[in-house]
């Protein structure tokens, strides 16, 4: 199993928590943060976007790779994942399924590693491959 410390992961953790200020949730008010960790190192944050539209919403996974692959960066080791209402933590927030795929883009499924943790301290950790089994991509298109 692909693992990361566990001193990456608690900052991992502190990151995504400290973007929960910073979702703009104006409708569901429902907070979620998260932290990408880069195979350079380099960790790249997110959080939700939410929009009067409604479809035009981003969620806080998409927002932390489309930050990391606009600066030129596309190998990834990870993602911490963190969400709540009145941005606190709660339960495990595990990634929708359009996150899942813009993951399948960029990383291997065996090779990336998706962390979770409630409000409780439970920490929950699988590979994409898990999330997202026979999955669709690049790949498929050769
Ligand atoms: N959301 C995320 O940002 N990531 C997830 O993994 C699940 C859902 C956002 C979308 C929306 O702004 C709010 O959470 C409620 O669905």
């Amino acid at each position: 199993m692909k693992e990361i410390s566990k001193e990456l992961e608690e900052k991992l953790f502190s990151e995504a928590e400290k973007m929960m200020q910073r979702s703009y949730i104006p409708y569901s008010g429902f907070a979620v943060g998260a932290a990408l960790l880069a195979k350079n190192g380099t960790i790249y944050t997110g959080c939700n976007i939410e929009n009067a539209a409604f479809t035009p919403s981003n969620c806080a996974e998409r927002t932390a790779f489309f930050k990391a692959v606009s600066e030129g960066v596309k190998e990834f080791d990870a993602i911490a994942i963190l969400g709540g209402k009145d941005r606190k933590v709660s339960d495990l927030c595990t990634p929708c399924g359009v996150c899942r795929q813009v993951m399948a883009e960029f990383c291997k499924p065996d090779d990336f590693l998706i962390l979770m943790r409630d409000g409780k301290g439970n920490v929950q950790k699988q590979l994409l491959s898990e999330l997202l089994p026979s999955s669709f991509g690049p790949g498929n298109l050769l």
